[in-house]
């Protein structure tokens, strides 16, 4: 399944579809200062999460919580926050100390955590772009996160741009958690990402049922932290 597709399905999940996968469309708001033209969806990858965005329902305002533990007692340092939506999560980590630069195609989602950064008082470098073509460099990142972000063409890329030590959180939906959506997920079969990380020392690597932080129901995730070798 193309990833595009992927994430136009967890944002239907989200917030619902139509038929034909376009987002329905959002309750009246107060139109966002820089609010991005009505394009159809698929012209514009991150068209649907920019509603979703504006509106702020159907996902977790707060940090990942398999993020905020897995950096409890990490050194801050440099971190890539990767499809990183409106920032609850790269907040959170600048916050923390973390030099934080945020990947997304939404331009909502960037705008909006820019905002909350400024609110916070730190500072979030947010990148609207599609992380296919965004440079993540070798050995850059003490940290790279992947929160409700899935891209297993991404794991080589993210593997080099990791520095000796460094750690990657990723949380998702699981490959059944498909029954608990509206629509099909391509997620993360059971020891997927432990095979896509050889080397690394695996610091949890778990399947649990729990309530997910995007469509907040109860359902089957992934979640996995490794670091590589040092
Ligand atoms: C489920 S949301 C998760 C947002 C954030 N990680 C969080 O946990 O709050 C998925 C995000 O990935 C972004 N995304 C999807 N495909 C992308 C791509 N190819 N490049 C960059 N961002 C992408 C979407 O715009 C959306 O904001």
């Amino acid at each position: 399944m193309q990833l595009e597709r992927v994430f136009l399905l967890i944002a239907c999940a989200v917030a619902g579809c139509h038929d034909g996968g376009a987002p329905v469309a959002p309750a009246p708001a107060a139109p966002a200062a820089s609010a991005t033209p009505a394009e159809p969806a698929g012209h514009h990858p991150g068209h649907s999460w920019d509603e979703i965005y504006r509106r702020g329902q159907g996902f977790k305002l707060t940090p990942n919580q398999l993020l905020t533990d897995s950096v409890r007692s990490v050194k801050p340092g440099k971190a890539l926050d990767i499809g990183m939506g409106q920032g609850r999560n790269a907040v959170f980590l600048a916050k923390q100390g973390w030099d934080v630069t945020g990947v997304d195609t939404s331009v909502e989602g960037v705008r909006i955590a820019g905002e909350n950064a400024k609110a916070a008082g730190v500072e979030v470098h947010g990148v609207v772009q599609d992380i296919a073509t965004f440079d993540l460099g070798t050995n850059r990142y003490d940290l790279i996160a992947m929160i409700y972000m899935d891209d297993r063409k991404l794991m080589e890329r993210i593997r080099n741009a990791l520095v000796p030590g460094g750690m990657v959180v990723v949380e998702f939906f699981h490959s059944d958690a498909n029954h608990d959506l509206p629509h099909p997920i391509d997620g993360f079969h059971t020891g997927e990402l432990d095979a896509l990380f050889p080397g690394y020392t695996i610091v949890r690597s778990e399947v649990v049922e729990d309530i997910a932080d995007f469509g907040e129901r109860p359902t089957k995730l992934v979640r996995f932290v490794a670091k590589k070798p040092a």
